[in-house]
């Protein structure tokens, strides 16, 4: 079936315009005025935004973590993300040492298929270099489209991995075309702070951000980028937190590497003294790099719109405050790492960024969708609204005013960390490979219809400017 969205406001990463846009077979077949087509449903869209839809490069659905498991899984997690105005996530995909990268992406495919309601891929995580893993690597990027990993350089004694696991990721990621990214803090040190806390008696939430200083985010994030450009590799520092973390990538961007960086919406609108709220609600505000002093927001934004940061993750990675987050009620360290971000992170990137005026409605959608399908090998098919790209497009409205609240969100977690906050701006219906998944604010979609996306490799940028002999900085951005 036909359907063409009319007189609504196409908004592209580069381009503002009124016109309509057809969809045929699930891409969009044509964009131009007065569009007519036989036997199409007409969508109406006049007084809304025609945006694609949004892509979260950074999710953790069905994830175990701290001895529980996420509280939403890839129904709950791709339904709520759909709410919101995101038609694709990418989430992380984690080994353990001794068993094979394809097992790993095995389980993944299990806990997702037949649950997602919109389209996914993988990111996979490298716990170990050995020969095993250098021979499977190139066989993952081939077989299974994963073209990025992930590196923890925090959370000593279970994810953490060694430079040395870094330095030959990198290396490898050089030389197959794959993006390494990383969770940039010093673990090692983080593991003697938490250590000292817990004997002094420092047993609450706050402590969590104490004994995770901005200065260790720094450090690794600048040891991360020291070793890409040593190696000649790519980077991605997924939610980034702190000016001593921006700072890093800035320089390494002046020096041409291509380095980047995500934010996420929770260090945009929430500050450190949220882990301080009495009866242990501070549990409900423990990340991982933790929520940082409030000045840091402005650095955060400014990096954005300047393009030091290139796109926003939600690190969807949600634990119930009864039963999950209470874990750690007697120790902070037990607190499990994580909140519910899938659904706000697009109307609260537009109402926090657009409608206050901290970025234009072009640098919304590169941040919110076309920079990560650049980054993450999914451009044209994704992330722009282009005549052969699929019908992923999310109608609209940002005249309404409506407060967040876990009585009305969609995610299957039973407190939100922007509970009370006042947005502009909200989507009306969303698309997905031109079907709805969500129609005048219902949900209308069908676990198992998001499809696997086998994702393109890294693409290293070949130009060189000729007046200069500096590389061109930013490589695919
Ligand atoms: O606190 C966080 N960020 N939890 C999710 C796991 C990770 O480090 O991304
Ligand atoms: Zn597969
Ligand atoms: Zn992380
Ligand atoms: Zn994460």
């Amino acid at each position: 079936m036909k359907k063409i969205i009319r007189n609504g406001t196409i908004v592209t990463a580069s381009d503002t315009y009124v016109a309509d846009l057809l969809i045929e077979n699930g891409i969009i077949a044509s964009i131009g005025l007065h569009i007519e087509a036989e036997e199409a449903e007409i969508i109406d869209a006049s007084g809304c935004y025609v945006f694609p839809g949004g892509i979260d490069p950074h999710t953790h659905l069905d994830m175990p973590f701290g001895g529980t498991v996420t509280a939403d899984d890839f129904e709950t997690g791709t339904k709520a993300a759909a709410f919101g105005g995101t038609t694709t996530v990418i989430d992380f995909c984690l080994t353990t040492k001794g068993n094979t990268l394809q097992s790993a992406v095995d389980t993944w495919h299990h806990k997702s298929r037949d649950k997602a309601v919109i389209d996914y891929s993988f990111h996979l995580m490298v716990s170990e270099i050995n020969d095993i893993v250098l021979d499977e690597l190139p066989q993952i990027i081939e077989n299974e489209g994963i073209t990025s990993f992930k590196v923890f350089m925090a959370y000593k004694n279970t994810f953490q991995a060694d430079d040395g696991t870094l330095f030959r990721t990198l290396q490898t990621a050089k030389r197959e075309g794959a993006l390494v990214m990383v969770h940039a803090e010093n673990g090692d040190v983080i593991e003697y702070l938490v250590e000292q806390a817990l004997a002094a008696g420092q047993t609450d939430p706050i402590y969590h951000a104490l004994t995770r200083p901005p200065e260790l985010e720094g450090e690794a994030t600048g040891r991360a980028a020291y070793l890409t450009g040593l190696t000649d590799s790519q980077l991605y520092v997924v939610h980034v937190t702190c000016a001593e973390a921006v700072y890093k990538i800035e320089e390494a961007r002046r020096k041409g590497l291509r380095v980047y960086g995500e934010t996420c919406p929770q260090y945009l609108l929430l500050d450190q003294t949220d882990l301080e709220k009495p009866d242990f609600e501070g549990a409900k505000y423990v990340w991982s790099p933790p929520l940082r002093e409030k000045w840091n927001q402005d650095v955060l934004w400014d990096a954005l719109w300047n393009g030091s940061l290139q796109t926003i993750g939600s690190d969807q990675c949600s634990f119930n405050f009864k039963g999950q987050k209470d874990l750690g009620i007697d120790d902070f360290s037990k607190i499990p790492n994580g909140g519910p971000m899938i659904e706000d992170r697009f109307s609260v990137l537009y109402s926090e960024g657009v409608a206050k005026g901290r970025i234009s409605l072009n640098k919304f959608v590169d941040i919110i969708a076309t920079a990560s399908s650049r980054l993450f090998g999914l451009f044209p098919q994704k992330g722009t609204l282009a005549i052969g790209s699929d019908a992923d497009i999310v109608i609209f409205d940002p005249t309404v005013k409506r407060t967040i609240s876990a009585q009305t969100h969609h995610m299957n977690v039973d407190y939100n960390a922007f509970e009370g906050i006042e947005i502009t701006g909200e989507p009306v219906s969303v698309l997905s490979r031109g079907e709805f998944v969500i129609r005048d604010k219902q949900f209308v979609g069908t676990p198992g219809a998001g499809q696997y996306l086998h994702r393109n490799r890294f693409e290293v940028p070949t130009v060189e400017l000729s007046s200069t002999t500096e590389k061109v900085s930013g490589g695919v951005l």
